[in-house]
Protein backbone atom coordinates (compact mmCIF):
# COMPACT_ATOMS: atom_id res chain seq x y z
CA UNK A 1 0.00 0.00 0.00
CA UNK A 2 2.90 2.10 0.14
CA UNK A 3 2.24 3.97 -3.11
CA UNK A 4 -1.46 4.23 -2.21
CA UNK A 5 -2.12 8.54 -2.07
CA UNK A 6 -4.68 7.58 0.89
CA UNK A 7 -1.88 6.23 2.88
CA UNK A 8 0.74 8.46 1.64
CA UNK A 9 -1.14 11.74 2.73
CA UNK A 10 -2.25 9.72 5.96
CA UNK A 11 1.58 9.56 6.71
CA UNK A 12 1.96 12.90 5.89
CA UNK A 13 3.96 12.51 2.76
CA UNK A 14 3.92 14.73 0.00
CA UNK A 15 1.11 13.60 -2.68
CA UNK A 16 0.83 15.01 -6.38
CA UNK A 17 -2.73 15.61 -5.42
CA UNK A 18 -5.12 14.92 -2.52
CA UNK A 19 -6.82 11.62 -2.51
CA UNK A 20 -10.21 11.84 -1.99
CA UNK A 21 -12.66 9.16 0.19
CA UNK A 22 -16.24 9.98 1.45
CA UNK A 23 -17.27 9.25 4.85
CA UNK A 24 -20.59 7.52 4.37
CA UNK A 25 -19.63 6.66 0.70
CA UNK A 26 -21.99 3.43 0.78
CA UNK A 27 -25.12 4.11 1.12
CA UNK A 28 -28.63 5.26 0.29
CA UNK A 29 -27.53 7.84 -2.67
CA UNK A 30 -26.85 5.12 -4.63
CA UNK A 31 -29.32 3.30 -6.84
CA UNK A 32 -27.24 0.50 -5.88
CA UNK A 33 -27.30 0.07 -2.79
CA UNK A 34 -31.14 0.55 -2.76
CA UNK A 35 -31.04 -3.19 -5.28
CA UNK A 36 -29.45 -4.58 -2.00
CA UNK A 37 -31.05 -2.64 0.53
CA UNK A 38 -34.45 -3.94 -0.90
CA UNK A 39 -33.46 -7.61 -0.23
CA UNK A 40 -32.21 -7.76 3.28
CA UNK A 41 -32.31 -5.53 6.64
CA UNK A 42 -29.08 -3.40 7.36
CA UNK A 43 -28.00 -5.63 10.05
CA UNK A 44 -28.01 -9.07 7.69
CA UNK A 45 -26.31 -6.73 5.17
CA UNK A 46 -23.51 -5.91 7.55
CA UNK A 47 -23.32 -9.76 8.96
CA UNK A 48 -23.13 -11.81 5.93
CA UNK A 49 -19.38 -10.96 4.91
CA UNK A 50 -20.10 -11.40 0.72
CA UNK A 51 -22.70 -8.54 0.90
CA UNK A 52 -20.56 -6.17 3.57
CA UNK A 53 -18.15 -6.35 0.31
CA UNK A 54 -20.51 -6.01 -2.66
CA UNK A 55 -21.83 -2.50 -0.66
CA UNK A 56 -17.72 -1.79 0.41
CA UNK A 57 -16.61 -1.96 -3.32
CA UNK A 58 -19.66 0.07 -5.24
CA UNK A 59 -18.05 2.97 -4.54
CA UNK A 60 -14.81 2.08 -5.73
CA UNK A 61 -16.35 0.76 -8.63
CA UNK A 62 -19.10 3.62 -9.03
CA UNK A 63 -17.00 6.63 -7.95
CA UNK A 64 -13.15 6.08 -8.10
CA UNK A 65 -12.74 6.67 -4.58
CA UNK A 66 -8.92 6.32 -3.74
CA UNK A 67 -9.97 4.39 -0.24
CA UNK A 68 -12.64 2.20 0.49
CA UNK A 69 -14.56 2.28 4.10
CA UNK A 70 -15.60 -1.01 5.34
CA UNK A 71 -19.55 -1.46 5.48
CA UNK A 72 -20.82 -2.22 8.90
CA UNK A 73 -22.00 0.32 11.74
CA UNK A 74 -20.13 2.22 14.98
CA UNK A 75 -23.38 0.77 16.94
CA UNK A 76 -22.09 -2.87 16.34
CA UNK A 77 -19.66 -3.10 19.27
CA UNK A 78 -22.72 -1.87 21.36
CA UNK A 79 -24.41 -4.69 20.21
CA UNK A 80 -21.71 -7.16 20.95
CA UNK A 81 -21.78 -5.91 24.60
CA UNK A 82 -25.68 -6.73 25.36
CA UNK A 83 -27.18 -4.26 23.45
CA UNK A 84 -30.76 -4.83 21.31
CA UNK A 85 -30.02 -3.45 18.27
CA UNK A 86 -32.02 -2.83 15.32
CA UNK A 87 -32.46 -0.30 12.39
CA UNK A 88 -35.84 0.39 11.22
CA UNK A 89 -36.76 2.88 8.52
CA UNK A 90 -37.50 6.04 8.80
CA UNK A 91 -36.39 6.08 12.55
CA UNK A 92 -32.66 5.18 12.59
CA UNK A 93 -31.17 3.18 14.91
CA UNK A 94 -32.71 1.97 18.22
CA UNK A 95 -31.19 0.05 21.32
CA UNK A 96 -34.35 -1.53 22.70
CA UNK A 97 -32.70 -1.79 26.56
CA UNK A 98 -31.22 1.35 26.96
CA UNK A 99 -28.56 1.81 29.91
CA UNK A 100 -29.96 4.13 32.84
CA UNK A 101 -27.72 3.38 35.91
CA UNK A 102 -24.74 1.58 37.23
CA UNK A 103 -26.51 -2.05 37.35
CA UNK A 104 -27.09 -2.34 33.50
CA UNK A 105 -23.70 -0.95 32.78
CA UNK A 106 -22.42 -4.02 35.17
CA UNK A 107 -24.46 -6.36 32.90
CA UNK A 108 -22.86 -5.45 29.90
CA UNK A 109 -19.81 -7.34 28.95
CA UNK A 110 -16.76 -6.20 27.01
CA UNK A 111 -15.34 -9.90 26.22
CA UNK A 112 -17.29 -10.16 22.71
CA UNK A 113 -15.00 -10.44 19.67
CA UNK A 114 -16.36 -13.43 19.13
CA UNK A 115 -19.59 -11.68 18.12
CA UNK A 116 -17.91 -9.54 16.39
CA UNK A 117 -15.57 -12.38 13.89
CA UNK A 118 -18.13 -11.51 10.85
CA UNK A 119 -16.39 -8.24 10.60
CA UNK A 120 -13.03 -9.79 10.49
CA UNK A 121 -14.76 -12.17 7.60
CA UNK A 122 -15.84 -9.93 5.35
CA UNK A 123 -12.52 -7.72 5.73
CA UNK A 124 -10.57 -10.49 4.25
CA UNK A 125 -13.62 -10.59 1.11
CA UNK A 126 -13.05 -7.10 0.69
CA UNK A 127 -9.27 -7.45 0.67
CA UNK A 128 -9.29 -10.32 -1.50
CA UNK A 129 -11.88 -8.03 -4.13
CA UNK A 130 -9.43 -5.20 -3.67
CA UNK A 131 -6.57 -7.34 -4.72
CA UNK A 132 -7.85 -8.10 -7.80
CA UNK A 133 -7.97 -4.41 -8.77
CA UNK A 134 -4.36 -4.87 -9.45
CA UNK A 135 -1.82 -1.74 -9.48
CA UNK A 136 -4.55 0.83 -8.14
CA UNK A 137 -3.84 -0.36 -4.51
CA UNK A 138 -6.93 1.35 -2.92
CA UNK A 139 -6.36 0.91 0.73
CA UNK A 140 -9.30 -0.55 3.40
CA UNK A 141 -10.60 2.13 6.07
CA UNK A 142 -11.34 -0.15 9.15
CA UNK A 143 -13.17 2.10 11.88
CA UNK A 144 -15.15 1.92 15.21
CA UNK A 145 -17.43 4.38 17.30
CA UNK A 146 -15.65 6.35 19.44
CA UNK A 147 -16.48 5.51 23.38
CA UNK A 148 -18.97 8.80 24.05
CA UNK A 149 -20.64 8.59 20.70
CA UNK A 150 -21.71 4.92 21.30
CA UNK A 151 -22.57 5.68 24.92
CA UNK A 152 -24.80 8.57 24.24
CA UNK A 153 -26.96 5.71 21.95
CA UNK A 154 -26.88 3.06 24.37
CA UNK A 155 -28.13 5.51 26.84
CA UNK A 156 -30.72 7.47 24.44
CA UNK A 157 -31.76 4.20 23.06
CA UNK A 158 -31.23 5.71 19.40
CA UNK A 159 -30.72 8.68 18.41
CA UNK A 160 -30.94 12.26 20.13
CA UNK A 161 -30.89 16.16 19.69
CA UNK A 162 -30.10 17.54 22.60
CA UNK A 163 -28.65 14.23 24.04
CA UNK A 164 -30.20 15.28 27.26
CA UNK A 165 -30.33 11.55 29.45
CA UNK A 166 -26.66 11.00 28.40
CA UNK A 167 -25.72 13.97 29.84
CA UNK A 168 -27.63 13.95 32.44
CA UNK A 169 -26.44 10.33 33.04
CA UNK A 170 -22.83 11.91 32.61
CA UNK A 171 -23.23 14.91 35.11
CA UNK A 172 -25.46 12.80 38.17
CA UNK A 173 -24.12 9.50 37.56
CA UNK A 174 -20.54 9.88 36.70
CA UNK A 175 -19.17 6.56 38.09
CA UNK A 176 -21.58 4.69 36.04
CA UNK A 177 -20.51 6.97 33.02
CA UNK A 178 -17.07 6.59 33.51
CA UNK A 179 -17.05 2.65 34.05
CA UNK A 180 -19.21 2.38 30.80
CA UNK A 181 -17.13 4.63 28.81
CA UNK A 182 -14.06 2.27 29.89
CA UNK A 183 -16.03 -0.64 28.92
CA UNK A 184 -16.92 0.25 25.01
CA UNK A 185 -12.95 1.64 25.05
CA UNK A 186 -11.95 -2.20 25.72
CA UNK A 187 -14.07 -3.22 23.57
CA UNK A 188 -12.68 -1.08 20.62
CA UNK A 189 -9.53 -1.49 21.23
CA UNK A 190 -9.85 -5.34 20.71
CA UNK A 191 -12.39 -5.22 18.31
CA UNK A 192 -9.90 -2.08 16.27
CA UNK A 193 -6.93 -4.83 16.84
CA UNK A 194 -8.97 -7.64 15.40
CA UNK A 195 -9.92 -5.39 12.23
CA UNK A 196 -6.06 -4.20 11.86
CA UNK A 197 -4.72 -8.50 11.97
CA UNK A 198 -7.58 -9.05 9.26
CA UNK A 199 -6.10 -6.28 7.61
CA UNK A 200 -7.21 -3.56 7.54
CA UNK A 201 -5.02 -0.50 6.06
CA UNK A 202 -5.68 1.92 8.40
CA UNK A 203 -8.70 2.77 11.06
CA UNK A 204 -11.18 5.59 11.29
CA UNK A 205 -12.55 6.47 15.07
CA UNK A 206 -16.23 8.26 14.67
CA UNK A 207 -16.87 10.62 17.36
CA UNK A 208 -19.81 12.21 15.61
CA UNK A 209 -21.76 13.86 18.42
CA UNK A 210 -18.61 15.06 20.42
CA UNK A 211 -19.95 19.09 19.47
CA UNK A 212 -22.74 18.89 22.40
CA UNK A 213 -20.08 18.78 24.85
CA UNK A 214 -18.02 21.70 26.63
CA UNK A 215 -14.63 21.89 26.64
CA UNK A 216 -13.91 20.45 30.24
CA UNK A 217 -16.52 17.67 29.35
CA UNK A 218 -15.10 16.89 25.86
CA UNK A 219 -11.24 16.08 27.86
CA UNK A 220 -13.04 14.42 30.51
CA UNK A 221 -15.60 11.96 28.88
CA UNK A 222 -14.33 11.60 25.69
CA UNK A 223 -11.10 12.12 24.88
CA UNK A 224 -9.74 10.69 27.25
CA UNK A 225 -11.03 7.35 26.10
CA UNK A 226 -9.97 8.08 22.54
CA UNK A 227 -6.28 8.30 23.70
CA UNK A 228 -6.69 5.01 25.99
CA UNK A 229 -7.79 3.24 22.76
CA UNK A 230 -5.23 4.77 20.34
CA UNK A 231 -2.65 3.94 22.66
CA UNK A 232 -3.50 0.31 23.18
CA UNK A 233 -3.88 -0.31 19.39
CA UNK A 234 -1.49 -1.71 17.14
CA UNK A 235 -0.37 0.95 15.20
CA UNK A 236 0.66 -0.62 12.34
CA UNK A 237 -1.75 1.34 10.32
CA UNK A 238 -2.57 4.96 10.48
CA UNK A 239 -4.81 6.26 12.68
CA UNK A 240 -7.69 8.61 11.91
CA UNK A 241 -9.74 10.46 14.66
CA UNK A 242 -13.05 12.04 13.28
CA UNK A 243 -15.40 14.70 15.59
CA UNK A 244 -18.02 16.41 14.55
CA UNK A 245 -16.62 19.63 17.33
CA UNK A 246 -13.05 19.20 15.93
CA UNK A 247 -12.92 23.18 14.68
CA UNK A 248 -13.24 23.46 18.48
CA UNK A 249 -11.24 20.03 19.81
CA UNK A 250 -8.47 19.94 17.27
CA UNK A 251 -5.73 20.56 19.69
CA UNK A 252 -6.86 18.06 22.21
CA UNK A 253 -7.83 15.36 19.58
CA UNK A 254 -3.91 15.83 18.99
CA UNK A 255 -3.08 14.78 22.27
CA UNK A 256 -4.16 11.58 21.97
CA UNK A 257 -1.04 11.10 18.83
CA UNK A 258 -3.28 9.73 16.10
CA UNK A 259 -2.01 10.16 12.49
CA UNK A 260 -4.82 12.29 10.96
CA UNK A 261 -7.39 14.71 12.39
CA UNK A 262 -10.65 14.59 10.70
CA UNK A 263 -11.93 18.25 10.47
CA UNK A 264 -15.58 19.18 10.26
CA UNK A 265 -16.66 22.52 8.42
CA UNK A 266 -16.82 24.93 10.41
CA UNK A 267 -13.08 26.12 10.41
CA UNK A 268 -10.22 26.82 7.70
CA UNK A 269 -8.61 23.76 7.34
CA UNK A 270 -5.47 24.90 7.00
CA UNK A 271 -5.60 27.02 9.98
CA UNK A 272 -6.34 24.03 12.26
CA UNK A 273 -4.14 22.42 10.70
CA UNK A 274 -0.87 24.56 11.55
CA UNK A 275 -2.18 24.21 15.02
CA UNK A 276 -1.48 20.91 15.19
CA UNK A 277 1.82 19.13 15.75
CA UNK A 278 3.96 18.17 12.97
CA UNK A 279 3.65 15.20 11.72
CA UNK A 280 -0.26 14.92 12.27
CA UNK A 281 -2.50 15.88 8.72
CA UNK A 282 -5.87 16.68 8.21
CA UNK A 283 -9.02 15.33 6.32
CA UNK A 284 -11.70 17.66 5.50
CA UNK A 285 -13.28 19.03 5.67
CA UNK A 286 -16.26 20.36 2.76
CA UNK A 287 -19.76 20.99 3.38
CA UNK A 288 -21.49 17.83 2.77
CA UNK A 289 -24.87 20.32 1.93
CA UNK A 290 -22.64 21.62 -0.88
CA UNK A 291 -23.26 18.36 -3.06
CA UNK A 292 -26.96 19.06 -3.56
CA UNK A 293 -25.81 22.79 -5.39
CA UNK A 294 -25.21 23.39 -8.64
CA UNK A 295 -22.12 21.56 -10.05
CA UNK A 296 -20.50 25.05 -10.72
CA UNK A 297 -20.59 25.58 -6.89
CA UNK A 298 -19.61 22.28 -6.17
CA UNK A 299 -16.21 22.92 -7.80
CA UNK A 300 -15.32 26.23 -6.21
CA UNK A 301 -16.00 25.15 -2.82
CA UNK A 302 -13.86 22.28 -3.55
CA UNK A 303 -10.88 24.17 -5.02
CA UNK A 304 -11.01 26.45 -2.35
CA UNK A 305 -10.29 23.98 -0.12
CA UNK A 306 -7.90 22.20 -2.27
CA UNK A 307 -5.81 25.53 -2.84
CA UNK A 308 -6.13 26.30 0.84
CA UNK A 309 -3.91 23.28 1.47
CA UNK A 310 -1.74 23.88 -1.49
CA UNK A 311 1.93 23.12 -0.40
CA UNK A 312 0.76 21.31 3.03
CA UNK A 313 1.57 17.81 2.82
CA UNK A 314 -0.52 15.21 4.92
CA UNK A 315 -4.32 16.70 3.22
CA UNK A 316 -6.80 13.85 2.51
CA UNK A 317 -9.95 15.41 1.09
CA UNK A 318 -13.18 14.36 2.65
CA UNK A 319 -16.78 15.88 4.11
CA UNK A 320 -17.19 17.12 7.00
CA UNK A 321 -19.73 14.21 7.66
CA UNK A 322 -20.65 11.63 5.87
CA UNK A 323 -23.18 12.12 2.81
CA UNK A 324 -26.65 12.57 3.02
CA UNK A 325 -29.16 9.85 1.38
CA UNK A 326 -31.08 12.45 -0.87
CA UNK A 327 -27.88 14.03 -2.46
CA UNK A 328 -27.78 13.01 -6.39
CA UNK A 329 -25.57 10.62 -7.06
CA UNK A 330 -24.10 12.83 -9.99
CA UNK A 331 -22.85 15.78 -8.09
CA UNK A 332 -20.81 12.99 -5.67
CA UNK A 333 -19.45 11.64 -9.25
CA UNK A 334 -18.84 14.87 -10.18
CA UNK A 335 -17.21 16.42 -6.88
CA UNK A 336 -14.61 12.77 -6.87
CA UNK A 337 -13.71 13.71 -10.63
CA UNK A 338 -12.87 17.19 -9.83
CA UNK A 339 -10.74 16.09 -6.83
CA UNK A 340 -8.93 13.40 -8.96
CA UNK A 341 -8.24 16.05 -11.80
CA UNK A 342 -6.40 18.49 -9.92
CA UNK A 343 -2.54 18.56 -9.74
CA UNK A 344 -0.53 20.49 -6.96
O1 LIG B 1 -19.22 5.36 5.52
C1 LIG B 1 -19.59 4.29 4.98
O2 LIG B 1 -20.04 4.23 3.83
C2 LIG B 1 -19.39 3.02 5.76
C3 LIG B 1 -20.50 2.55 6.52
C4 LIG B 1 -20.99 3.31 7.73
C5 LIG B 1 -22.36 3.29 8.12
N1 LIG B 1 -22.47 3.91 9.33
C6 LIG B 1 -23.43 2.68 7.34
C7 LIG B 1 -24.82 3.00 7.66
C8 LIG B 1 -20.31 4.03 8.71
C9 LIG B 1 -18.84 4.41 8.75
C10 LIG B 1 -21.25 4.38 9.71
C11 LIG B 1 -20.89 5.09 10.95
C12 LIG B 1 -21.96 5.61 11.80
N2 LIG B 1 -23.13 5.02 12.16
C13 LIG B 1 -21.86 6.82 12.50
C14 LIG B 1 -20.66 7.73 12.47
C15 LIG B 1 -20.62 8.52 11.23
C16 LIG B 1 -21.61 9.63 11.19
O3 LIG B 1 -22.33 9.71 10.17
O4 LIG B 1 -21.65 10.43 12.12
C17 LIG B 1 -23.04 6.99 13.24
C18 LIG B 1 -23.39 8.16 14.14
C19 LIG B 1 -23.84 5.84 13.03
C20 LIG B 1 -25.14 5.52 13.65
C21 LIG B 1 -26.18 5.34 12.63
N3 LIG B 1 -26.26 4.27 11.76
C22 LIG B 1 -27.25 6.20 12.33
C23 LIG B 1 -27.54 7.50 13.05
C24 LIG B 1 -27.99 5.61 11.30
C25 LIG B 1 -29.28 6.08 10.70
C26 LIG B 1 -29.01 7.20 9.80
C27 LIG B 1 -30.23 7.57 9.05
O5 LIG B 1 -30.12 8.62 8.40
O6 LIG B 1 -31.24 6.84 9.05
C28 LIG B 1 -27.33 4.43 10.92
C29 LIG B 1 -27.72 3.53 9.85
C30 LIG B 1 -26.74 3.37 8.74
N4 LIG B 1 -25.40 3.16 8.88
C31 LIG B 1 -27.06 3.32 7.36
C32 LIG B 1 -25.87 3.09 6.67
C33 LIG B 1 -25.68 2.89 5.20
C34 LIG B 1 -28.45 3.45 6.77
C35 LIG B 1 -29.12 2.12 6.91
C36 LIG B 1 -30.23 1.96 5.93
O7 LIG B 1 -29.96 1.63 4.77
O8 LIG B 1 -31.41 2.13 6.35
Amino acid sequence: MKNSLFIKAALSQETERPPVWMMRQAGRFMPEYWEIKNKYSFLEMCKTPEIAADVTMLPVDLLGIDAAILFSDILVTGEAMGGQLSFEQGVGPRFANPVQNLKDVEALEVDVLDRLQYVADAIRVIQSRLSKLGDQQIPLIGFAGAPFTVMSYLVEGGSSKDFKKTKLFMFNQPEAAHKLLQKIADVTVDYLNMQIAAGVNAVQIFDSWALALSWDDYREFSHQYIQNIISRLNRTVPVISFCKGSSVFAPIMAEAKPDVVSVDWNADIRNIKSKLPQGIAVQGNLDPFVLYADKAVIKDRILRIIERMRGEKGFIFNLGHGIMPDIPFDNVKYAVEVIKEFRY
